[in-house]
């Protein structure tokens, strides 16, 4: 396989980075992910333009544009023979003098396998444990994962899928996928301390009168469906949540009728 290294396509084995970028050594970095489908990396301009926000908003410098990235990414595409894939884009803060300002980082993309939750999870939902947490700069996309990939080893132990977070009984979002709840036929998804997804996104095109508000932590164990949103997770049902039953238990009407249309919305 090939990636982009800087400033070129190179055999994706032959990439490197200086082991005391801030990247690494203050996980200080930028990334964005995204997939192919028959060869389309899908909702491409959404990414691109939070990958370019997220470089600004944490004082990076981006070397391309958006239109030399998609460039670079249909090459990228052709070169590996992506038809369904994953696509990683890294910007690290750089290798710097006091190993702690940002200088001029290092751009990597990076093409991978696809991992998608089994149908299984998809028919039975699944389970999340909740947790006090609420991300640093929250809406924008850094490469800081230290607190979920620590906590991890917790929920893989009580059988969960993952996280909700949640601070002062307020909840935010899952640790790699937004949530959205439904009471009563009505959608409801948080807005503050989240990363703004594009997944998220989608569905609040598919569902314009979804409200977008704060959100309890007891709204969440007593709404009649819960899902998460991502781009490797799609639109996937929750049916436990802290040992509490979500509804009846089994993925709702909405949330797969909502998952029904996305689906068509990749075709
Ligand atoms: N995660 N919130 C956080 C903190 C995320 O990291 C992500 C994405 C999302 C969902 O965004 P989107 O719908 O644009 O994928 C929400 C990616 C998939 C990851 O970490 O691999």
């Amino acid at each position: 396989p090939f990636c982009f290294s800087i400033d070129k396509i190179i055999p994706s084995t032959e990439a490197s980075l200086h082991p005391m970028d801030i990247g690494l050594i203050r996980g200080y970095g930028i990334f964005d992910f995204f997939r192919t489908s028959n060869y389309t990396p899908l909702f491409l301009s959404d990414y691109l333009d939070r990958f370019v926000r997220s470089a600004e908003k944490t004082h990076l410098y981006l070397p391309y544009s958006k239109e030399e990235l998609a460039q670079i990414i249909h090459d990228l595409i052709q070169r590996n023979d992506l038809e369904f894939g994953g696509i990683r884009m890294v910007l690290t803060g750089g290798v710097s003098a006091n190993h702690f300002s940002p200088t001029q980082g290092k751009l990597f993309i990076f093409c991978e396998d696809l991992d998608f939750p089994s149908p299984a999870k998809y028919e039975s939902g699944v389970k999340l444990l909740a947790v006090e947490h609420i991300r640093a700069i929250a809406d924008i996309k850094t490469t800081n994962y230290a607190f979920p990939v620590w906590h991890s080893a917790i929920w893989k132990k009580e059988g969960a899928e993952d996280v909700l977070y949640h601070l002062n009984g307020t909840i935010s979002e899952s640790s790699r996928s937004n949530i959205f709840v439904i009471k009563d036929n009505k959608i409801a998804t948080p807005d503050k301390h989240i990363l703004h997804g594009i997944t998220r996104k989608r569905v609040l095109e598919l569902a314009p009168a979804t409200e977008v508000r704060e959100i309890s932590l007891e709204e969440v164990l007593d709404a009649d469906e819960v899902f998460m949103t991502s781009t490797t997770k799609k639109i996937l049902p929750i049916t436990q949540i802290e040992g509490h039953k979500i509804g009846n238990g089994k993925p709702g009407p909405i949330t797969e009728n909502l998952l029904k249309e996305f689906l068509e919305m990749e075709k």
